[in-house]
């Protein structure tokens, strides 16, 4: 952890755990610093990082100013997967909001983090700690493959709890809004505060002209290499479906992926050996339970990138709760591409 915190004061990144996805750190006030993530991720620099702090007291000295409807959040939430945008002051350099005039600020609830945090000064950037365009790394494995040799260290947290990246919620407009689903949800902001809040009309990305507030919402996603498709419908329809695209894709000498809970998986491991030796089934947690599909989601989209398939179906999920931000990934990563099973 010392060393830690003196790579990060020298300007260099640290790539560390934290309970939503594993972020790839560096001084958020040294604009060289911040530099080097965008280089690192290969990602696009007019895509702000969210600064990471370890107390509350912190996100005063980098903005104008903190709304009380953000205190209430902070009071409820934090630490905890919750981003939330404000007015930034000096203090915090161009380079880290990617040009903004706005800086994104969250407190991770994990004690790695906070400890690397505070051993680094106390204001730490960090983005998802992978390759931009792919899944967010959610075991340390994943860091490594897309960062080795650009980095020199990397904190081992063991497999995340969340699995999918932190609720944005922006107090820089008209209207508090919500700029990226995650696990806090909509219904759990409304009731801390007593009131309805909006959701970012491009974060569904139905209205392709709708511009994302959240400038990383504009980028495709977390795209395996294979086509991968969502199968949307009633339950027995989206079974019926799946069955019968595994069976057309292997009868057409493809490779398939399968990508379900648990229980609908059962469905295809008792398939004829002829058609069964053509699918890969990868595990999405279980159907009545969407914090373990979230946990899983982004590794089985790793883990199908090492198999040789050419086509990927998954089940889809309630846009609704933890299910929207489920949906809200899935959906990139197929690229828009849904198959109606009704
Ligand atoms: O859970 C998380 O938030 C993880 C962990 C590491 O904390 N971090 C993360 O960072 O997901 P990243 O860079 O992958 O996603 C940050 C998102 C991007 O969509 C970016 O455009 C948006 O936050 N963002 C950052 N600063 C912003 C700002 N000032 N205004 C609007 N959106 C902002
Ligand atoms: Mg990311």
């Amino acid at each position: 952890m010392e060393l830690a915190g003196h790579l990060a004061q020298q300007g260099e990144l640290v790539a560390f755990p934290t309970e939503t996805v594993y972020g790839l750190g560096a001084d958020a006030l040294n604009k060289e610093a911040s530099k080097k993530i965008y280089a690192a991720k290969g990602r696009p620099s007019d895509n702000p990082l969210i600064v990471h702090v370890a107390d509350f007291d912190a996100i005063h000295k980098i903005v104008k100013e903190v709304p009380q409807d953000a205190e209430k959040l902070a009071k409820a939430f934090w630490p905890g997967p919750l981003t939330m945008t404000f007015f930034k002051n000096d203090q915090v350099p161009d380079e880290t909001t990617g040009g903004l005039n706005t800086v994104a600020i969250r407190m991770p609830n994990h004690k790695v983090a906070l400890e690397f945090i505070r051993a680094a000064g106390g204001y730490i950037a960090a983005p998802s700690a992978n390759t931009s365009g792919r899944p967010s790394p959610t075991l340390a494995e994943h860091v490594y493959e897309d960062m080795k040799g650009k980095i020199p260290m990397i904190l081992d947290g063991g497999q995340v709890g969340i699995g999918i990246e932190s609720t944005i919620v922006d107090f820089t407009g008209d209207e508090i809004s919500i700029l990226r689903p995650g696990y806090i949800t909509k219904e759990m902001i409304e009731k801390v505060l007593d009131k309805k809040i909006i959701i970012d009309p491009a974060v569904d990305g139905s209205d392709p002209n709708a511009k994302p507030k959240a400038p990383g919402m504009k980028y495709r996603h977390y795209a395996p290499k294979a086509s991968l498709s969502l199968v949307e419908g009633s339950s027995d329809a989206v079974r019926e479906k799946m069955l019968s695209l595994a069976k057309e894709a292997v009868a057409n000498g493809q490779r398939c992926g399968i990508m379900a809970t648990k229980e609908r998986l059962k469905d295809f491991e008792n398939l004829d050996e002829s058609i069964r030796k053509g699918l890969v089934l990868k595990e999405l947690g279980h159907e009545d339970d969407e914090a373990s599909v979230a946990r899983e989601l982004y590794l089985v989209l790793r883990e199908f990138d090492k198999e040789e398939v050419h086509v990927i179906y998954s089940e889809s999920f309630a846009d609704e709760g933890v299910g929207k931000a489920i949906m809200n990934r899935l959906i990139r990563a197929a690229g828009h591409q849904v198959i109606k099973a009704d």
